[in-house]
């Protein structure tokens, strides 16, 4: 018995302190951030200021409050809005670096983080500024805060694929800063299927795929993303329990679900964190991991996301050691870092 089940058998009374600090000490991966979902309102009205941008809203509380939304567009109607405020190098790498010092205090010890090319093309910037300001971020994050990093930048699905192709192309130079390709934004009506292409392309340069699937959108579109796009993650992938066949099928395959419960419930994916299927995705054998997806509009960083789902859904010091250590698993690490990270998690 290790020191967090022992301490947790003998005092009941303090499994919820002791749950909390098991959290934020558990080494852990984040494998589903936009970076530009951690824009901070205070960042946005500063960044706004800086490019003497005016925003709709009089203050930090009223952006605050018009993040309530119904569905994945309204929000994604807001969250390309407030990106606008980035436009030169230092503003993405303040953006990386804020989001990096978050994750650090929360046990993060590594981050595949996404970011969204064409929201910013289509603007008329360069993606010479966007990517090096994050990446030199990362560098910085690695060496000061010890985070290690994999970058993926994501296509936009209600854009077409021939964008996509041609983003690829625009991408090109930086490939070596990449580590992989993924597809996000509004998901019904934007299947994977229509992305086929493109990802054969991102595949055959030797990239591995991941996809935004079963978020909004259908079981049938998890299933797209694994016979069409042969992707090595998916992100979102709840709906698969609506599907019983379907969630066998990812957990004999121990495909990865990128799962953010606070998100799920933010854009209404979920009724309630209580009825979140988290936890039957797990007792069904999958290889489920805790995210924030888009922190600065959900209400909480990943830290929060394991609080309030252990909370939710009254999982035990065990479950959340092997929530960290699927996230670990999950990730890009190679071996001899997920074998460091899984011995000290196992040691708590
Ligand atoms: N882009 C940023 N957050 C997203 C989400 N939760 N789903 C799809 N696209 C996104
Ligand atoms: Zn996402």
């Amino acid at each position: 018995m290790t020191y967090f089940t022992d301490l947790l058998s003998k005092d009941r009374t303090s499994d919820a302190a002791a749950l909390d600090t098991l959290i934020s000490r558990m080494p852990k991966a984040e494998l589903h951030l936009h970076i530009e979902g951690s824009l901070e309102p205070e960042m946005m009205f500063a960044k706004a200021k800086k490019h003497d941008i005016s925003l709709p809203y009089a203050n930090v509380d009223a952006l605050r409050a018009a993040y309530d939304f119904d569905n994945l567009q309204q929000f994604l109607d807001l969250y390309y809005a407030g990106a606008d405020v980035l436009r030169d190098q230092d503003d993405f790498y303040d953006l990386t670096w804020a989001y990096l010092q978050r994750a650090k205090a929360d046990g993060v010890v590594h981050a595949e983080i996404f970011f969204d090319p064409q929201t910013h093309t289509a603007r008329g910037l360069d993606l010479e500024p966007v990517v090096e300001g994050i990446v030199q971020a990362l560098h910085d994050g690695e060496a000061e805060l010890g985070i290690t990093w994999r970058l993926i930048p994501n296509f936009l699905r209600h854009l077409t694929e021939q964008d996509a192709i041609d983003t690829l192309a625009e991408l090109e130079p930086h490939f070596s800063h990449f580590h992989g390709f993924g597809l996000d934004s509004s998901e019904v009506g934007h299947p994977p299927s229509k992305f086929q292409r493109v990802f054969a392309e991102v595949r055959s340069r030797g990239y591995p795929v991941v996809a935004h699937a079963g978020e909004e959108g259908p079981p049938a579109y998890i299933v797209e993303a694994l016979d069409l796009l042969h992707v090595a993650r998916i992100d979102h992938g709840i709906r698969a329990i609506e599907d019983a066949g379907l969630t066998s099928r990812l957990a004999r395959a121990q495909m990865p679900l990128t799962v953010c419960p606070l998100s799920n419930v933010k854009l209404c994916a979920v009724p309630s964190l209580a009825a979140h299927p988290l936890k039957k995705l797990m007792d069904a054998g999958c290889l489920v991991t805790i995210n924030s997806d888009d922190p600065a509009y959900f209400g909480g960083y990943v830290g929060e996301n394991y609080r309030a789902t252990t909370r939710a859904l009254n999982l035990s010091a065990d479950d959340l050691k092997k929530l960290a250590a699927m996230s670990i698993r999950a990730s890009w690490l190679h071996d001899v870092q997920k074998a460091r990270h899984l011995a000290a998690i196992d040691a708590l």
